[in-house]
């Protein structure tokens, strides 16, 4: 098994995975070429008969960034490739020193397990305006927002203000 960054060839087996996904409910669905501008975001898993597993590490600024779009190849589930993938994605979040990653998903019990903490959806404004606002869904979603601190959050008076509500919203549970 091997893990690395996602290259053009992997751009099929990619939206196809997610399309599967994506048509039982558990992840956005993402087109192929809304997958072909993202790319860089794509780290993989790789075994003999080909992606076994995907995840992406979606920047918002220097200190936030989304885990999305997670999902290992039917079949080869339950057997640490979803752990594998997440540490990945996070390993590479530590090295770019982004403070806070978030995920917004239909598994909170996956990444609770990993040292995420429940936070409120209201707490990750971009996200709401780029990914809920056409939602279909929006009025009766069934989506949990998770969050997990890697470094100290900026200063208050730091430009970057979305971490401000994130601390708020944690602070309020
Ligand atoms: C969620 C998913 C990525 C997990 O991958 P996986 O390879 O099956 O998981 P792993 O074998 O690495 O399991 C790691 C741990 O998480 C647990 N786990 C796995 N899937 C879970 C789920 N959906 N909910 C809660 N816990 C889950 C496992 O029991 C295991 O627990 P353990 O460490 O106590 O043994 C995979 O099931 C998947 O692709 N699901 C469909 C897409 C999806 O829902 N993506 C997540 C939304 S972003």
């Amino acid at each position: 098994m091997k893990s690395r960054r996602a290259r053009p060839a992997d751009l099929p087996a990619l939206a196809s995975l997610i399309a599967h996904y994506a048509e039982a409910g558990l992840l956005l669905p993402r087109s192929e070429g809304e997958l072909r501008a993202r790319l860089a975001d794509f780290l993989v898993l790789e075994d003999t008969a080909g992606l076994a597993g995907c995840v992406a590490l979606e920047l918002y600024g220097p200190h936030l960034a989304e885990i999305r779009s997670l999902a290992v190849r039917p079949g080869a589930q339950g057997r640490g490739l979803g752990r594998r993938l997440l540490r990945y994605a996070l390993n590479v979040a530590r090295r770019r020193r982004i403070a806070q990653v978030f995920a917004v998903t239909e598994s909170p019990e996956f990444f609770l397990r990993h040292g995420f903490m429940p936070a409120a959806r209201e707490a990750f404004p971009e996200k709401l305006q780029r990914d809920c606002q056409g939602c279909p869904k929006r009025r009766n979603c069934r989506l949990h927002a998770v969050v997990l601190t890697l470094y100290p959050l900026p200063k208050r008076s730091d430009p970057l203000t979305v971490l401000a509500p994130t601390t708020a919203a944690l602070a309020a549970r």
